[in-house]
């Protein structure tokens, strides 16, 4: 491809300090640190504090991606920030005080929603604008404070999600490399298989609903479970083959991270070793759109991430979506 190329020059992350670990759930839930660890791989989380939002998170995490990057906040055209847990229901969006809050002065802002795909979607969308050269510097980031939405009576659900956020500047660059394919997919048929019934135009918050428990999430698990194994990994293998890779030239796949066991089923379903999809899943729970770029930054900092590396990303989740990248790695 001719034109500039989107490359990532800084990338930032914020997770509350509060820890709460699996045994701490046991006093909560029936629930025990054996069974969360044997079926999820989760040993931990964080769930934001008082004064935490997901603007907050998201703020944070953009502040040390521009400090990163050496960019300056004026110098920032867009903001993105995908999330499913907006710090207001309708307006203003998350990404406009994340604006405020960074002093983006430039900067065009909007919300993207696509639960946990949602950093593979924006990260999609952010390069559209930089391929055309319409746009050359976008704040991508990802965050989400699932613990205020989650039902503590629940245990199959509430033991899975944790909160954070995680930043990426994507930056316009005269080398060929970043983004090489995506693959972008949905099946609305079975937004019921994980939901929040009210609190939206179709069913607004009621005392009546508030009673049902109806502000939490739901979730079919095993339909979830099934999916996440199948879907998106064939989306994985339809990237590759349009960057004209195979899933076998990927360095790294860098996938949500909602589940170890979904990840060593996805490995062993493309035939690759395990260690060839980054987890870090014991450490945070399933952030939903925060958990790819916080499994990127900490994969970096680890050293898993080297320039020229060939990374696969692969998002899945409510909706149901999922979304997948092939990417080349410049080097931050
Ligand atoms: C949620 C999930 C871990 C459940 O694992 P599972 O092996 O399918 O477990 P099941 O739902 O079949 O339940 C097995 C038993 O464990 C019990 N159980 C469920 N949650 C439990 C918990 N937190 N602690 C202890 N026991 C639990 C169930 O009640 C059930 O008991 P029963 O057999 O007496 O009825 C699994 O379905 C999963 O990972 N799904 C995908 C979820 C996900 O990642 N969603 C987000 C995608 S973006």
């Amino acid at each position: 491809m001719n034109g500039p190329s989107p490359r990532i020059t800084g990338l930032g992350r914020y997770v509350p300090a509060r820890i709460v670990t699996n045994d701490e759930l046991s006093t909560m839930v029936d629930t025990s640190d054996e069974w969360i660890r044997s079926r999820t791989g989760i040993a931990e989380r964080r769930f934001a504090g008082e004064g935490e939002s997901t603007a907050t998170m998201a703020a944070a995490a953009g502040s040390e991606a521009l400090e990163q990057a050496g960019v300056k906040p004026e110098d920032v055209d867009l903001v993105i920030v995908a999330t499913s847990t907006p710090d207001f229901p309708l307006f203003p969006s998350t990404s406009c005080l994340v604006q405020s809050a960074l002093g983006l002065s430039r900067a065009g802002a909007w919300d993207l929603s696509a639960a946990c795909s949602g950093f593979v979607y924006g990260l999609v969308t952010a390069c559209q604008f930089i391929e055309t050269g319409s746009q050359r510097c976008i704040l991508l980031i990802g965050a989400d404070t699932l613990s205020r939405s989650l039902d503590f009576s629940d245990r199959t659900t509430c033991v899975l999600f944790g909160d954070g956020a995680g930043a990426a500047l994507i930056q316009s660059d005269p080398e060929a490399g970043g983004l090489l394919s995506f693959v972008l997919g949905a099946d609305g048929s079975r937004a019921a298989d994980l939901e929040v019934v009210a609190g939206g135009s179709r069913s607004p918050m009621t005392a009546e609903r508030l009673a049902l428990g109806q502000n939490w999430i739901t979730m079919n698990g095993r339909e979830v479970y099934r999916f996440s194994t199948t879907v998106p990994v064939t989306a994985l293998v339809q990237a590759t083959e349009r960057a004209g890779v195979t899933i076998q030239d990927l360095d790294l796949i860098v996938a949500h991270q909602a589940n170890a066991r979904i990840l060593q089923t996805a490995a062993h379903n493309l035939g690759v070793p395990e260690d060839r999809f980054y987890i870090n899943v014991e450490r945070y729970g399933n952030t939903s759109a925060a958990s790819i770029p916080l499994a990127l930054y900490d994969a970096c900092v680890e050293g898993r991430i080297k320039p020229g590396a060939l990374l696969g990303f692969m998002g899945f989740g409510a909706g149901l979506t999922w979304a997948s990248a092939i990417w080349r790695w410049q080097g931050l």
